[in-house]
């Protein structure tokens, strides 16, 4: 786009297909500790829900972004809380619904240790440490089984490393969401900048052109004020 191109296009009213409804979305890793100075951890880097929280929001919505920790600064428009673990953010949740549509994009920790340690945990010579672990909440599926509040649309994420499409179509009715969007992450989607996206819903699969996490995100967009 020229320069004058840019500047028509910046006071150019933009259209808010979305305006009215509130979208919750989950970004990130979970950090699950150890002790006060270790925790368990993922390769998530929070790139791919932020992109999708900017979407949402440039399309009018009303955008509550949940974040694990991760090094992004916040989109414009977007209200953001930052928590650790997934407890935390099972938490965090459930105070922030009612909404109109759910998206999991965290990788929230299957586990978490069981009883983490009040101090710093000592190599004492007497062997490894007896590390205990014991499941987290699934934050997704507490939503889309929720009766009272459950939002109109929820969709989850599926990050897999073999037979993709497969796994994602029973985790999808596994965890009772709308739709899951399926994601290959044994190269390097976490972390990187681009993704291929696989929309599973009820009616089969829809793969999505392999495009940056922004583009990415404004596609997934597009699907969900088509769904609404
Ligand atoms: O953050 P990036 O670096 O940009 O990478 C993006 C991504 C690869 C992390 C993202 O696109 C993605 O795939 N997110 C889902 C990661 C994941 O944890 O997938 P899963 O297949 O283990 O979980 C399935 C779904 O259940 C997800 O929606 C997850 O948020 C949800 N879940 C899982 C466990 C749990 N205890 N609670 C949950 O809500």
């Amino acid at each position: 786009m020229d320069i004058v191109g840019a500047v028509k296009n910046f006071f150019t009213p933009k259209a808010q297909p979305l305006k009215g409804k509130h979208v919750l979305i989950t970004a990130g890793p979970t950090h699950e500790p150890i002790d006060p100075v270790r925790y368990i951890a993922n390769r998530s880097s929070g790139k791919q829900g932020f992109a999708i929280a900017e979407a949402f929001a440039s399309a009018g919505a009303k955008v509550t972004l949940i974040a694990g920790p991760v090094n992004i600064a916040t989109p414009k428009g977007v209200t953001r809380l930052d928590i650790e673990s997934a407890r935390q953010m099972h938490h965090a949740v459930h105070e922030n619904l009612p909404a109109d549509v759910a998206i999991f994009v965290a990788a929230v920790a299957d586990w978490r240790t069981s009883g983490s340690a009040d101090q710093k945990m000592k190599k004492d010579g007497k062997g490894l440490p007896d590390l205990k672990l014991a499941e987290n909440p699934d934050i997704l599926a507490s939503v889309a089984q929720l009766t009272e509040e459950r939002p109109k649309l929820v969709i989850g994420f599926a990050a897999e490393t073999e037979k993709v499409i497969a796994h994602a179509t029973s985790k999808r009715i596994r965890k009772a969401c709308d739709w899951i969007i399926a994601n290959d992450v044994s190269g390097g989607v976490m972390g990187g900048n681009n993704n291929t996206a696989h929309i599973i819903t009820e009616g089969g699969c829809d793969t999505l052109p392999t495009a940056s996490k922004g583009d990415v995100g404004r596609m997934i967009v597009d699907r969900v004020i088509g769904g609404l």
